[in-house]
């Protein structure tokens, strides 16, 4: 596939079954985000991969999140399975360097484009994936089972795998009402 097409046609898809990006193919996916522009060279991400059964111990983080919000025993039931609805996740945290001259949000937005690579290198070899937060993404407990610091941001979970079903093709808008030529 070309780039160009690659690029016009990206969507993303969340009916995700094996099988999974193999480990050198996980390889380059996970290498696509270390090619990100970077202001600074800070390299401000931290990417944490699971598979198989590491996806029920990011389940039980969901659930016990879910506990501590006292939420009902069908919302629990759902957080303890999200993970499992991709062979591969690959949570992408941004680890936000204070007391930096590069400003906290450009090193936010360099960790999204790790996202944003990894699942377009992952179409690229035959896969689909869909990058999702939810609000676990922002939970405390979460953040302390992941052992991330203070100022670190997880800016997504990246679900990858393979299409159960064919893909119907997104008609998207053009780029008329979203640019102006000065
Ligand atoms: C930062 C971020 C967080 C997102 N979180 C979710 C999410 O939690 N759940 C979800 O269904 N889609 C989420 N999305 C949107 C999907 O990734 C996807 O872009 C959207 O469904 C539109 O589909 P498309 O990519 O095919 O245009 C998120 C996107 C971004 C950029």
């Amino acid at each position: 596939m070309q780039a160009s097409e690659l690029l016009l046609t990206r969507q993303s898809y969340n009916k995700l079954v094996e099988p999974a990006p193999t480990h050198s193919e996980l390889e380059l996916i996970l290498n696509s985000a270390m090619a990100v522009p970077d202001h600074g060279s800070l390299m401000p991400w931290q990417f944490i991969v699971f598979q198989e059964k590491a996806r029920n111990d990011l389940g039980e983080i969901f659930a016990e999140a879910a506990e501590i919000d006292k939420a009902d025993e069908v919302k629990i039931h759902k957080a303890v399975n999200m993970p499992l609805r991709a062979p591969l996740i690959i949570a992408v945290i941004a680890k936000i360097k204070a007391d930096c001259k590069i400003p906290a949000q450009e090193q936010l937005i360099t960790a999204g484009c790790c996202v944003h690579s990894m699942q377009m290198m992952a179409v690229s070899l035959g896969y689909q994936g869909i990058w999702r937060s939810g609000e676990y993404a922002y939970h405390p407990h979460v953040h302390k089972q992941l052992k991330l610091e203070s100022q670190d941001e997880i800016v997504g979970f990246l679900y990858l795998g393979s299409a159960k079903d064919s893909i119907e093709p997104k008609q998207r808008q053009s780029y008329q009402t979203h640019t102006i030529f000065w």
